[in-house]
């Protein structure tokens, strides 16, 4: 069987991880969470490709070309207003998993509706970085292997 493979696509502003709010967001880079997804991936027989963008439309393309049998999304702000990307979502088939670095549901309230949430298999969010890690072995778990 082909070795399967997730997409981790990540909204605005996550490029500037490390130094962005780090009592919200931690000290990672985005660099090094990938490669922490990475490694965990590696693990359980997977691979991943990385997928980083402010701007709404490169996202809606990148799911379009994605041709995963998961996508890993950390949509940013675009979580509560995008429905450009739920609509590219709703057109993918492969498994969605949502993701957050903090909770949403206890930070200020625009944050707590999330347009993508209706169109993933589940969300995981107030992990940090370690929410990556979660999210890939659900892939795994809802794929198999
Ligand atoms: C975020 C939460 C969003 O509300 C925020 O706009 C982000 C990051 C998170 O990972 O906690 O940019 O998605």
């Amino acid at each position: 069987m082909a070795q399967r493979s997730a997409l981790i696509l990540s909204g605005p502003n996550l490029d500037l991880l490390g130094t962005r709010e780090p009592e919200i967001y931690g000290v990672d880079t985005l660099e090094v969470l990938v490669e922490g997804a990475r490694r965990e991936a590696i693990d359980l027989g997977w691979s991943v490709d990385h997928r980083q963008s402010n701007s709404s439309s490169e996202i809606v393309s990148f799911i379009h070309e994605s041709r995963h049998d998961a996508i890993i999304i950390n949509p940013g702000a675009f979580t509560h207003y995008a429905w450009s990307i739920h609509d590219a979502l709703r057109a993918y088939s492969g498994v969605i998993i949502e993701v957050h670095l903090s909770n949403p549901q206890r930070r200020e309230s625009w944050r707590h509706e999330s347009v993508i949430a209706p169109v993933a298999r589940g969300t995981v969010a107030g992990f940090g970085a370690a929410g990556y890690l979660l999210a890939i072995r659900a892939a795994a778990l809802l794929v198999g292997k």
